[in-house]
């Protein structure tokens, strides 16, 4: 049967190699394709590459700025115009933007009973310096969850038709931590850890949409890439060049001997969401993240792992997520 997947952030990185191991499954048959970015011409770029392996594929272009309210609204309405149902939307898009590594705290941690923690989720070495959209939202946390959470709302009537299950697929990060989040202010306009405050809220959110949608056959999940070396990953040290990680990468194979979260490829990090392409949305856990794994020899696996979340925190967020939702649409309105 056919099937229409819904890709954000997926012209490089994670959401492409998703694209390309969708393509190459048993399911691809039937399969479309929608790529929704940015940058049209990375869109393009990321098209015919897929197209020069795969070319008798469904493939189409969207242009979505999660950044921008307006953006997302136009892009959900030419959704509804071109499909009349949507089977998978993974929400991929995500920026770190500016991060400080903090060089001193790794060195230290190095050699501290926290090394694990630190080199797995990055806890105490990295922060990051927040733009504000022309919305008048904090960018982090527009591009990337409220932008998605208002694509989803956008999208509710081409979701479980004709009695079939949607589901919804978040690119999180082992980086997502609750005391990086603050329900008094879900933007993260006061603190420096933009990215775990937004990965967090999608763990939350995640937890909330199953509680709301999932009678009507709507599901949500959570998946961990790994550490994944991608333009993200590569702006953490910029003045690093690409060259140089490549240089280093003997020695972060070495690593993954210990550490199972470096996947390192963006093939590997795609492990999880292939996985939960082929699973029934009923039969998953809705705290779990589903973490891709590389182990030492090259081998992917997942491993679900108990999310950090409660139902009281995921409502009152969703509830501020309503609320700023109708305050952005007063605004469209007016503008
Ligand atoms: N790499 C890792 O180790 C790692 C670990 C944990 C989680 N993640 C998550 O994995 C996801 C994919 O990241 P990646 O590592 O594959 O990095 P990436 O190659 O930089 O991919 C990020 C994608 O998001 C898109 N994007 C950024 N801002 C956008 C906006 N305002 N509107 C629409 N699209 C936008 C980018 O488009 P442009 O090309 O136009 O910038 C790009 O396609 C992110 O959510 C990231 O947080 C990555």
């Amino acid at each position: 049967m056919n099937k229409v997947v819904l890709v954000t952030g997926a012209n490089s990185g994670i959401g492409l190699a998703l694209c390309e191991r969708l393509l190459s499954s048993k399911d691809a048959e039937g399969l479309h394709l929608c790529l929704a970015c940015r940058n049209m011409r990375r869109a393009e770029a990321a098209r015919s590459a897929l197209l020069a392996s795969h070319s008798a594929a469904q493939v189409t272009l969207l242009q979505m700025d999660t950044s921008r309210i307006s953006s997302v609204l136009s892009a959900a309405r030419e959704l509804q115009l071109r499909f009349n149902r949507l089977d998978y939307v993974y929400l991929n898009a995500g920026i770190m933007p500016n991060p400080q590594f903090d060089l001193k705290a790794f060195f230290k941690g190095l050699f501290s009973s926290n090394v694990i923690t630190m080199l797995t989720t990055g806890e105490g070495i990295l922060t990051q310096k927040d733009g504000v959209t022309p919305d008048g939202l904090q960018e982090v946390f527009a591009v990337n969850l409220f932008g998605h959470f208002m694509l989803i709302r956008e999208l509710e009537p081409l979701f479980c038709r004709a009695g079939r299950t949607s589901q919804l697929i978040w690119t999180s990060s082992s980086n997502a931590r609750r005391s990086a989040f603050s329900l008094e202010d879900v933007q993260h306009r006061k603190g420096r850890e933009p990215y775990s405050s937004s990965k967090y809220a999608s763990d939350s959110l995640s937890l909330a949409i199953n509680t709301h949608y999932n009678k009507q056959g709507l599901y949500s999940s959570v998946i961990c890439p790994g550490f994944v070396m991608t333009n993200l990953t590569y702006g953490i040290l910029p003045s690093f060049p690409a060259f140089l990680w490549t240089l280093f990468l003997p020695l972060l194979w070495l690593i993954r001997v210990f550490i199972n979260t470096f996947t390192l490829t963006p093939y590997n990090g795609a492990e999880a969401l292939i996985w939960l392409f082929n699973q029934k949305p009923e039969m998953l856990d809705p705290r779990a993240k589903y973490h891709s794994l590389t182990s030492g020899l090259g081998h992917c696996y997942i491993q679900p792992r108990q999310m950090d979340v409660d139902l009281d925190t995921s409502e009152a967020l969703y509830d501020e997520l309503l609320q700023l939702e109708r305050e952005v649409r007063r605004k469209q309105i007016t503008s």
